[in-house]
């Protein structure tokens, strides 16, 4: 067996209600003053309200920072930077999707470590330590609460990472209370992102392993079971556990084994166009998937054994392989996602400035089973025309 290595975040609490525990949490971690993070969509529904009515009870006093924008830029971070350093704060709990717990990964080190976002860009360049970190995801997407990365938008179109394992939390706490007002379209988007992360990590080229695949395999179980149930009847608690917690193993599995060309050609569109980050993932994926089949055959028909039930399974790999393809086709359908880029008004005449984007992303790009050329990925985003 090949060796490997796998980190994750020290403590995760699945739960439901568990948001009610964050007092107790947060005296375990000795954090007496904590800083929030969240979103203004998130402030107006008052969903923080029922972490920061935990913390009264137990007497804790916060700062809020509200104004975490999606795929958060620069100025986000040192916004909410600048009011843990003027509050004295000494922890920091990210509430929110991946928007407000990767700023809210960020404020915990640099509070602490007094490096700059520019120090700390890239892989392990972070040498101080952090705030003790809580992060409490209300979507069902990211995993960003099990994974050492945070994306900042740097750019009219480019997103930088910082990849440090300081960013893995004290506490990953999962508590599906919080996400069943999450919008259907969201729930979908953030979903399939996910699902796109297990597929991924399953048949990443690099650092794929034993823990790996089995988070993956059972992300991608739990999800195909309980996707449409979270997104078309939102209020049901068992489907958004499922959902949350599958999000998470996901997340744990792609942060081992890094994700590859669905997210290489995904991004561009967020960059360009502003698209949700789940959304890209969900136009590119069938046509990514019918491209790798044939270097990735074997590895889509053992996922498709993991999704679809027995009864249709087909015997031959190459059966079950397209049979994973028409699954995931008839998903996006049935979720209501758009389907094709026209649908989301990407204009036709840009594709190959998109494919030109795309093969930038070599640090993804290196994780995908088949190589991709910028022919290859002009020709995806046709087929996704
Ligand atoms: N750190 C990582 O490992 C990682 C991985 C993938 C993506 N990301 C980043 O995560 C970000 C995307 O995160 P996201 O998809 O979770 O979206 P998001 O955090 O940008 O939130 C999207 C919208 O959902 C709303 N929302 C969130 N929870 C809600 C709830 N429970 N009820 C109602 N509305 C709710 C928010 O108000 C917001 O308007 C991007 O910046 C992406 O680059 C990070
Ligand atoms: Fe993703």
């Amino acid at each position: 067996m090949q060796g490997f290595i796998f980190n994750s975040s020290k403590s995760i609490i699945c739960e439901l209600g568990a948001i009610r525990r964050i007092g107790e949490i947060c005296e375990r971690l000795r954090i007496a003053r904590p800083l929030i993070v969240t979103d203004p969509g998130i402030a107006a529904m008052g969903l923080h309200e029922r972490l920061l009515s935990a913390l009264a009870t137990h007497q804790i006093p916060c700062a809020v920072f509200s104004s975490v924008v999606p795929d958060p830029p620069e100025a986000t971070v040192l916004a909410a930077l600048e009011l843990a350093l003027r509050e004295r704060v000494d922890g920091v709990i990210g509430f929110g999707g991946g928007s407000s717990l990767d700023t809210a990964k960020l404020v915990a080190l640099m509070a602490r470590s007094s490096e700059s976002l520019q120090q700390i860009y890239g892989v392990e360049q972070a040498k101080g330590e952090r705030l003790p970190l809580i992060l409490v995801p209300t979507t069902a997407g990211t995993g960003s609460e099990v994974t050492a990365v945070a994306i900042i938008t740097t750019g009219e179109t480019t997103k930088t990472g910082v990849v440090a394992s300081q960013l893995y939390p004290d506490v990953a706490l999962l508590d599906a209370e919080l996400t069943v007002a999450l919008p259907p379209s969201i729930t979908a988007m953030t979903g399939v992102d996910a699902m796109v992360h297990a597929i991924e990590a399953y048949t990443s080229l690099h650092r794929k392993n034993l823990y790996s695949n089995m988070l993956a395999r059972e992300a991608l179980r739990l999800m195909a079971k309980h996707i449409e149930t979270a997104t078309l009847d939102g209020g049901n608690l068992e489907a958004r556990q499922a959902m949350l917690l599958g999000a998470c193993l996901a997340g744990q599995a792609f942060a081992n084994a890094p994700v590859a060309a669905v997210h290489a050609l995904a991004y561009p569109l967020g960059g360009r166009y502003h698209l949700p980050h789940g959304l890209t993932n969900s136009l590119v994926l069938p046509h990514m998937l019918r491209f790798n089949a044939s270097h990735a055959g074997a590895l889509y028909a053992e996922l498709a054994a993991v999704i679809l039930p027995a009864e249709i399974l087909l015997s031959g790999t190459a059966e079950r392989c397209t049979q994973l393809i028409t699954y995931f086709e008839q998903l996006i359908a049935t979720l209501g996602l758009p389907c094709t880029l026209a649908a989301v008004n990407v204009p036709q005449a840009d594709l190959p400035t998109l494919a030109g984007d795309a093969i930038l992303q070599q640090r993804l790009l290196i994780n995908n089973p088949r190589p991709v050329t910028q022919d290859d990925a002009l020709a995806i985003y046709r087929a996704a025309y």
